[in-house]
């Protein structure tokens, strides 16, 4: 018997679903061209199911896309906060896993520990949607290779620069890398080095992945630069971070060095002076707001891909 369609990460999914759920994204969104945010998708495809939301941590784009995705394919959600459910006060994630399957047709977690989403999939007879967690962020990922996409046509082949820490985005970037077949040339501080598991994963599956310390080498030759936060929702916000990243900002300088029709990206909420300077944030190379809009239709392509 095969279990409940997770969309887990974007490791655990092969190349091919990807680009199916991508394509019935794009399908989606251009289907509703032209109407209110609030009207149903022809043939409402997901009418009569529940999509269950866990927040452990803050959300603006991921809490509002699931919500107004969910509606537009004509289903249903309900937004909870961690701390309100039993599972707050010691509940096992197991038993909610096994409780909350008997209630709603869908999970989307956001969590601060990544073991706690692996338990929740391993127990829920329904499908769980990670939402982010500290090790990556997929439905963010999915987005932004949909965006990159209407901007510049297919990624496979194009170099991507990561500039920053080395969080859970940069290891969602990282796992595309051997999905969609970009080059991903990531400059990160030595003491904030991605993952070396999700590196040697990638390697193993093909993906052109180059990791270092310079900004400026990392970025010559890019078609997309990406930009993340400095302290992610997980890390201890009185670490000496700032220092170590100064000098991975990405402003307008380090953006000369890239490819004259690069895009610059970034998953939002960015911390503008931080990580990015508002000169790039909202110069013409920026994307990010549409990264912003494709949550909504990425994740409409997941939970179908999920639900249906
Ligand atoms: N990019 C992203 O996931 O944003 P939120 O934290 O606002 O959901
Ligand atoms: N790396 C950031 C992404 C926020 C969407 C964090 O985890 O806080």
């Amino acid at each position: 018997m095969t279990g409940p369609r997770h969309f887990a990460d974007i490791d655990a999914m092969d190349g091919d679903t990807l680009r199916d759920i991508l394509e019935g994204a794009k399908a989606l969104k251009k289907a509703r061209a032209g109407k209110g945010q609030a009207a149903p998708d022809a043939g409402a495809p997901l009418a009569g199911k529940l999509l269950a939301m866990i927040f452990e941590q803050p959300s603006t784009r991921t809490r509002i896309s699931f919500d107004v995705g969910m509606r537009q394919l004509g289903g249903e959600t309900i937004v909870l906060n961690g701390q309100d459910l039993q599972l707050g006060r010691g509940e096992s994630v197991a038993d909610t896993a096994r409780v909350m399957s008997r209630y709603v047709d869908a999970i989307m977690l956001r969590t601060k520990s990544h073991a706690v989403l692996e338990e929740l999939m391993a127990h829920a007879t329904v499908p769980v949607i990670n939402g982010l967690t500290d090790l990556t962020h997929p439905c963010q990922l999915m987005a932004d290779v949909m965006t990159f996409e209407e901007h510049r046509g297919p990624i496979t082949g194009k170099v991507v620069t990561w500039s920053g820490d080395g969080n859970n985005m940069a290891t969602s970037w990282i796992q595309g890398a051997a999905r969609f077949g970009y080059a991903l040339r990531l400059a990160c501080p030595p003491e904030l080095q991605p993952s070396d598991r999700a590196v040697d994963w990638a390697r193993r599956h093909g993906a052109d992945v180059s990791v270092g310390s310079d900004p400026e080498a990392a970025v010559d030759g890019a078609d997309c630069v990406v930009a993340d936060a400095w302290v992610s929702m997980h890390d201890d916000p009185n670490s000496d971070r700032h220092n170590m990243l100064a000098r991975f900002r990405v402003d307008e300088r380090l953006m000369s060095r890239a490819n004259a029709d690069s895009v610059f990206m970034h998953c939002l909420p960015a911390h503008r002076g931080e990580e990015v300077t508002d000169a790039v944030m909202d110069g013409p190379q920026s994307v990010v707001w549409d990264q912003a809009e494709n949550r909504l239709h990425a994740q409409k392509g997941i939970l179908a891909w999920c639900l249906r």
